[in-house]
């Protein structure tokens, strides 16, 4: 009883002590390592700039190789290859989403009294209502459900995406989509009552894929030549444009200075969509470092050194705990990843010396995978995943060279590869048939993490979503599991 009672004051004195900051959650959608200028000058992104260099930059942020996996590390804390969500993404006509029974990012910072909304991608699945986001943490929600769809029309694949919580947004429809998430999350910052803590998480359309933008903000890139690169460039400064705004609602309602931004991209850049990760190796879908080593930063509230690159290992998985860390909130039992708050505010090692980039199943031909960091070694077993070479932004009249790139699906099953990411970060010096002992090490740790893994769920479409779709008018839309 009186154990109970200190604690409950420790508690409690824990508690009036620390503010609880408002948390800005931006992920950006396929943005590549070298897409922005402060690390290639040929781009324009003078807010993601000023952000990240007041802040810190994260050089050993990793992401999984796909977008929806890496969205449910970010809500979940978990690994996916814990949760079925490992393989590529949750198709539009697919019965899947992020287990019902995890608690998720917004559900333990809304216990924690927070204002939760969410503008912009979702891909986490909408089969059921509970699925969606504001049965999942969020007081509101703008944006669409799937991985992909058109910036203007709003067409994702054959229906309609865009959803007001639950109500399809039609009014949005040829409108592009960076302009109307921008006036959304400054209208919520806006209308906003300071005397709650508020987490707002905006995950951006901006770079994915299809390339299309308003002419002005491909007109700033002259110098770049091929026309794809061109439009991704300006991709990228509309976003960042749209950074700069928030940032400034931000400030004009007083309250940037009590706000910890968290800056990160979903996974490496696409090359097929004229994405960049140079010198890095690889592309979005494959576990080299160009997939999954991603931009972030983090700016803002709490942030004791400023101004500096963190080098400790972080994951998608950590960002959870470390936002519940930094909200002064308790911590969800059963998270995979780590509460790197501390470590990242004082600028002090990273207690991460080990993450795995990703399992999927081996049974699938030629996609099956699975990857470790180990301290400075990196494990890879089976195919990679496409594109394994090293590639330079674009710049060529025409799209040759995308093509030109090495591409085959019936790549064979390489056993193992093993590189020092410390010492060769763009991966070109194979070390496994030097040093079997570090590949058995760290190939049966591979094993023991494929103990715990669940099967990929990645069932075949189901016909109820299409009617289902057809029923509300054609939009996308939940009930049919
Ligand atoms: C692209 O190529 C053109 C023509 O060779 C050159 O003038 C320009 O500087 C290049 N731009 C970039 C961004 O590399
Ligand atoms: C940013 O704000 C300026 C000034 O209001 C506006 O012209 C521009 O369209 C905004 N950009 C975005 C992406 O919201
Ligand atoms: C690392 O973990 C230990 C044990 O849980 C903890 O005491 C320490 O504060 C952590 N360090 C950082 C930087 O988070
Ligand atoms: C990896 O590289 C680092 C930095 O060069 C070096 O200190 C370390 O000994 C290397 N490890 C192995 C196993 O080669």
């Amino acid at each position: 009883m009186i154990v109970r009672r200190l604690l409950l004051l420790s508690c409690f004195v824990v508690c009036v002590q620390c503010k609880q900051p408002n948390i800005l959650f931006i992920v950006a959608d396929d943005l590549g390592w070298n897409d922005v200028s402060f690390r290639n000058p040929n781009m324009i992104t003078p807010n993601i700039d000023r952000l990240a260099k007041q802040g810190v930059i994260f050089d050993s942020s990793y992401a999984l190789p796909a977008g929806c996996p890496s969205r449910s590390a970010f809500l979940s804390g978990k690994y996916p290859f814990r949760t079925g969500l490992q393989h590529v993404g949750i198709q539009p006509y697919q019965n899947v989403c992020l287990p019902l029974e995890i608690t998720t990012l917004p559900q333990q910072l809304k216990n924690a009294g927070y204002s939760t909304h969410a503008v912009g991608k979702w891909h986490l699945g909408f089969c059921n209502l509970n699925c969606t986001p504001t049965y999942r943490g969020f007081d509101s929600f703008l944006g669409y459900y799937n991985a992909k769809e058109d910036h203007y029309t709003h067409d994702s694949g054959q229906f309609y995406d865009l959803h007001d919580d639950q109500r399809p947004a039609w009014e949005y429809q040829g409108k592009y989509s960076t302009f109307f998430f921008t006036t959304r999350a400054q209208e919520i910052i806006s209308a906003h009552d300071v005397n709650t803590p508020l987490f707002l998480y905006l995950p951006f359309q901006n770079p994915h894929g299809p390339v299309e933008v308003p002419s002005i903000y491909s007109d700033l890139y002259p110098n770049v030549v091929n026309n794809g690169r061109k439009i991704f460039s300006g991709m990228v400064t509309i976003l960042d444009e749209a950074i700069g705004n928030i940032t400034q609602t931000l400030d004009d309602k007083g309250i940037l200075q009590d706000t910890l931004i968290l800056f990160t991209s979903d996974n490496g850049a696409e090359l097929l969509n004229y994405g960049n990760n140079y010198p890095l190796r690889g592309s979005k879908h494959s576990l080299w470092e160009g997939g999954t080593r991603v931009t972030a930063f983090m700016s803002g509230y709490g942030l004791q050194q400023t101004g500096i690159t963190y080098k400790g290992l972080i994951h998608a998985i950590d960002w959870m705990p470390t936002l519940i860390g930094a909200a002064g909130a308790e911590q969800v039992l059963g998270m995979d990843g780590i509460n790197q708050w501390d470590a990242i505010r004082m600028n002090i090692p990273s207690n991460r010396t080990e993450f795995i980039y990703n399992l999927d199943d081996f049974e699938i031909p030629s996609q099956g995978h699975a990857g470790i960091r180990v301290g400075d070694m990196k494990l890879l077993l089976g195919y990679p995943g496409t594109f394994d070479g090293w590639y330079t932004p674009m710049n060529d009249t025409t799209d040759t060279p995308v093509y030109e790139m090495v591409y085959n699906p019936s790549h064979p099953d390489i056993p193992a590869r093993l590189f020092n990411i410390t010492a060769d970060p763009t991966e070109r010096n194979d070390m496994a048939t030097t040093n079997p002992d570090i590949v058995k090490d760290l190939t049966s740790r591979i094993t023991a993490n494929r103990k715990l893994m669940v099967p990929a769920k990645y069932p075949t479409d189901d016909p109820k979503a299409k009617t289902i779709a057809e029923d509300n008018g054609g939009v996308f839309s939940p009930g049919w599991c």
